[in-house]
């Protein structure tokens, strides 16, 4: 498979420009899962077709990953599939199941069960690389942002075997045997760096590492068991030169642990409000975020006032994307996101 960069115009869009600190004419908007169930066009399609399979489909990814642009006029494109995609492709026997997320048959909890977890490589994917490569053609100027799974979250679903309020087995792992936890950790950074690293050689004009469940770490378990794993998938694709964005829930005490982990843009949820985000990491790093995604939900008076006050905290930072605090939620309706969209490109127009 061929390199391609990502087309020029994407390179020199909003989003692009605000991950790497430079003015902007507006600030770029796009929502984690603005791709999937608050769209009616996106269970039209999804019908009768499982998760995982919709996720190697070109025709599916490149439909579904274009829903939201057309409807919403959103910034950015987020590229369709799951954190779970590459755990498959290489041969780990797991399901997305809908209303629960990705189930594992099989946990892993030991030295047979880490072993088994080989490397991907391109050849595993060769759908990821045609549906990147469709999208890029067809998105033109609107930047694709890839994606994966960071090496935390993803040992969480393996070690756990499914969604977990309490991450009780990873921690275990985690604290009972840091040997086997890091054996784990750096071939699950291995398969999500090689993840992203397909989605950047395709044309990819950004990508994002999801570290959505790294809020439940301490400081100094982030330090000691989690970021070196991290930054490890993050430099995977460091000579790219798109900018890499690394998100994660209730993170709100790692922010400065996940820049220095090797981020270009630090995403922040909404628990903590962007002008605390700037001081906790001393603007060093373009923020993303960070709208709480139930406020879609509120009166229109009251959710104006709040993307308002969230567009003027960004202006602070060295640079900031516009987003959710964490994903569309299934009910949203989706006239409000197109409207949240139009406010902010209305009230940050320079
Ligand atoms: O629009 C987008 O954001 C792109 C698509 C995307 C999906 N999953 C599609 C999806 C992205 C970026 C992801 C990443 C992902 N998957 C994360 C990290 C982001 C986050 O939300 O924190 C995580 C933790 C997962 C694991 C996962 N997959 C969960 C928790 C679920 C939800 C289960 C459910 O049904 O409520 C999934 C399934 C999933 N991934 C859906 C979508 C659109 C829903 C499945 C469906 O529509 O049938």
């Amino acid at each position: 498979m061929t390199t391609s960069q990502p087309p020029a115009a994407a390179s020199d869009s909003p989003l692009v420009r605000a991950a790497r600190g430079l003015d902007v004419p507006h600030t770029p908007v796009w929502f984690m899962r603005q791709a999937g169930r608050s769209l009616p066009e996106y269970r039209a399609v999804r019908e009768g077709v499982g998760m995982l399979e919709a996720c190697r489909r070109p025709d599916l990814v490149t439909e579904i990953t274009l829903q939201p642009v057309r409807r919403h006029g959103v910034d950015a494109a987020i590229f369709f599939s799951d954190i779970v995609v590459p755990l498959a492709a290489v041969g780990i026997d797991l399901d997305i199941v809908p209303g629960v997320g990705p189930v594992v048959a099989e946990p892993v909890r030991d030295r047979a069960g880490v072993e088994r977890i080989r490397d991907l490589v391109p050849e595993d994917v060769p759908d990821i690389d045609e549906s990147v490569r469709r999208l890029v053609a067809e998105l033109g100027p609107t930047p694709l942002i890839g994606f994966a799974g960071a090496p935390f979250t993803l040992a969480s679903y393996l070690v756990e075997g499914g969604p977990s309020k309490n991450h009780e087995h990873t921690k275990a792992l985690m604290h009972g045997d840091p040997d086997l936890w890091h054996d784990l950790c750096a071939r699950l950074a291995r398969i999500s760096g090689a993840f992203l690293r397909v989605q950047g050689e395709a044309g990819a004009s950004a990508l994002q590492l999801f570290d959505s469940w790294a809020g439940v770490l301490s400081r100094a378990d982030y330090v000691r068991f989690v970021q070196e794993h991290s930054a490890a998938a993050l430099a995977e694709v460091a000579d790219l030169g798109v900018p890499r964005i690394h998100f994660g829930v209730g993170t709100g005490e790692l922010l400065t642990l996940m820049g220095e982990a090797g981020a270009d843009v630090v995403g922040v949820d909404y628990r903590v409000s962007l002008t605390d985000a700037l001081e906790r990491t001393g603007g060093r790093w373009p923020l993303q975020g960070n709208l709480d995604p139930a406020l879609l939900f509120a009166p229109w008076e009251a959710l104006e006032r709040r993307v308002r006050e969230i567009v003027e905290e960004g202006r602070a930072a060295p640079g900031h994307v516009f987003n959710l605090g964490h994903g569309v939620l299934p009910d949203t309706d989706p006239d409000v996101v197109t409207r949240v969209v139009e406010l902010v490109h209305e009230v940050s127009a320079r």
